[in-house]
């Protein structure tokens, strides 16, 4: 039941706000799993950031990892789903059991304050549909909120900008490859490790990046 209220929420934002929702579908679990693999091996205390939970697909497996003396913000700018997600903090066990150390910030990520905050963020951000300067953006603020010794995880779908390409004009080509060509230079310098993961609709790459 839960699942399908999630992906009817899920599926309403696609359509209203496609440019920052970024996908018709919320992670699979096999994807959270493998978001979440640089938390599950770090000791505690430790200070989390999500960004961007949508129905909170991502949030779900990351609460039951908490533990203790853990600090664990989350960040979306969507105003729908920060109520959604706010209900499940409210309602549902797993969830419930992590409020006093939850925290949820209706704005976007660049408006996060600080520096070298965060041990482990986890960020669901579509960037393969931003303009190439908001991913600068963006990026500039994953550098600014990491911790040096924290792990930033995050994914794309498989293949998608070269799937995408030849169907697109030439205006949307260009933003794709100019994307590509900042984010595979992001990946050479900083990705620590990564994983295909086939469960998941689209199959999707989760990367882990140190800077
Ligand atoms: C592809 S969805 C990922 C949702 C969820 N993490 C998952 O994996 O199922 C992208 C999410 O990022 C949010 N978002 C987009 N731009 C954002 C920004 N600049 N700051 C914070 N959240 C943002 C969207 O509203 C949406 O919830």
């Amino acid at each position: 039941m839960q699942y399908l209220t999630e992906y009817r929420e899920f599926y309403r934002q696609f359509r209203t706000r496609y440019q920052t929702t970024g996908s018709i579908l919320p992670s699979s679990r096999a994807l959270a799993r493998a978001l979440t693999r640089p938390l599950r091996n770090l000791p505690g205390p430790r200070r989390i950031l999500e960004i961007g939970p949508g129905t909170g697909a991502v949030t779900a497996e990351i609460v039951r990892h908490l533990r203790p003396g853990d600090q664990f913000d989350i960040v979306e700018i969507n105003g729908d789903f920060v109520a959604y997600l706010g209900q499940r903090f409210e309602n549902e066990p797993d969830f419930r059991r992590h409020r006093e150390q939850s925290r949820i910030l209706h704005s976007p990520l660049q408006d996060v304050p600080g520096q070298a905050v965060y041990d482990i963020m986890i960020s669901g951000l579509p960037l393969n549909n931003f303009s190439l300067s908001l991913v600068e953006d963006i990026y500039a603020s994953y550098e600014r909120l990491l911790k040096p010794t924290g792990t930033l995880s995050c994914f794309e779908y498989a293949w998608i900008r070269q799937m995408k390409s030849p169907f697109v004009g030439s205006a949307e080509r260009d933003r794709l490859r100019e994307i590509t060509s900042y984010l595979q230079e992001k990946i050479r310098r900083y990705q620590i490790d990564e994983e295909l993961v086939l469960l998941n609709v689209p199959p999707a790459v989760a990367r882990h990046l140190r800077f």
